[in-house]
């Protein structure tokens, strides 16, 4: 069954806890999709772990499209969500609506992801107004990183709590049919999902949320780079990797591959109507 805004929002209602995870090719895409993952995030995070930028400010909005069309054709059922890259939307409501709707045109995604509260509300009301399912991002904004001086839990002060509160509240009156929160305490996660209507997907914000979303790198063990107090390494897929690469390494250089098992033949009596001498 195909997973959809009025899905996820199901799925709030009846406790049922939404799973996300990021993609950014076909292959893992469709991995992920038949494991019956509930949505998609084709998160501008491969700034970082598919081409190697130190944070997300890189990504364009031609990365993104190219990403996102690549897990669409892999995806059947996740709901697909594609993140609108830093400066996509921030410069005006025009140029955010005109590229929300690029990753839907020729990205094919079925709801964008921006990051921000209060100062974003007017963004994602002319999205929402174009019929572009919007899912807000609050909390440890990656695009903020300057602004923040790194990559910091946020909401730790009243003040801050407040301010996310508030925040989570107006993007939902905005129009935003879900809403990341990365990076805050549990306690303060919890009380935002208790007050929105709308579902919380969290990273770094305990178990209070509605549901979860994890980089699938971090989670299946494939980065050996500083790995974040809240991720969970599910398997170890980089030690299966580096098994299989040393292998083939090994047995290519001893000649045991390719085997008979693997080799194409050709019958002696063609082979003896070619003439070598030509
Ligand atoms: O870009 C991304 O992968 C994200 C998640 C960390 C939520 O925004």
């Amino acid at each position: 069954m195909k997973n959809t805004v009025s899905t996820l929002l199901e799925q709030k209602l009846s406790g049922d806890k939404i799973t996300m995870l990021t993609a950014y090719d076909y292959t893992t895409a469709r991995i992920i999709d038949e494991c019956g993952v509930n949505a998609i995030l084709v998160g501008d995070s491969l700034g970082m772990v598919m081409l190697g930028y130190e944070n997300t400010l890189p990504v364009t909005m031609e990365d993104m499209i190219h990403h996102t069309a690549a897990v669409v054709r892999g995806t059947k059922n996740a709901f697909v969500v594609a993140d609108m890259p830093f400066m996509s939307y921030q410069t005006s409501v025009y140029d955010a609506v005109l590229n929300a709707g690029r990753l839907i045109k020729e990205g094919g995604a079925n709801a964008v992801k921006l990051e921000g509260g209060a100062e974003v509300c007017e963004q994602i009301n002319a999205i929402v107004s174009a019929s572009v399912p919007v899912v807000a991002h609050l909390g440890l904004t990656p695009q903020s990183v300057n602004a923040f001086g790194g990559f910091k839990v946020q909401g730790k002060s009243a003040d801050k709590a407040k301010k996310i509160i508030e925040d989570a509240l107006k993007i939902q009156d905005a129009g935003a049919c879900a809403v990341v929160l990365e990076g805050i305490p549990a306690k303060l996660a919890q009380i935002i999902t208790d007050r929105l209507a709308i579902p919380t997907i969290g990273i770094g914000a305990g178990n209070g949320c509605d549901g979860q979303v994890l980089v699938y790198q971090d989670m299946l063990g494939l980065t050996t780079d500083h790995i974040p107090k809240f991720v969970k390494q599910f398997a170890h897929v980089r030690k299966e990797m580096e098994n299989g690469i040393k292998e083939y390494i090994r047995e290519t250089k001893s000649g045991e591959f390719p085997s008979e098992e693997h080799t194409y033949s050709i019958p002696d009596e063609v082979l003896a109507q070619i003439d070598l001498e030509e």
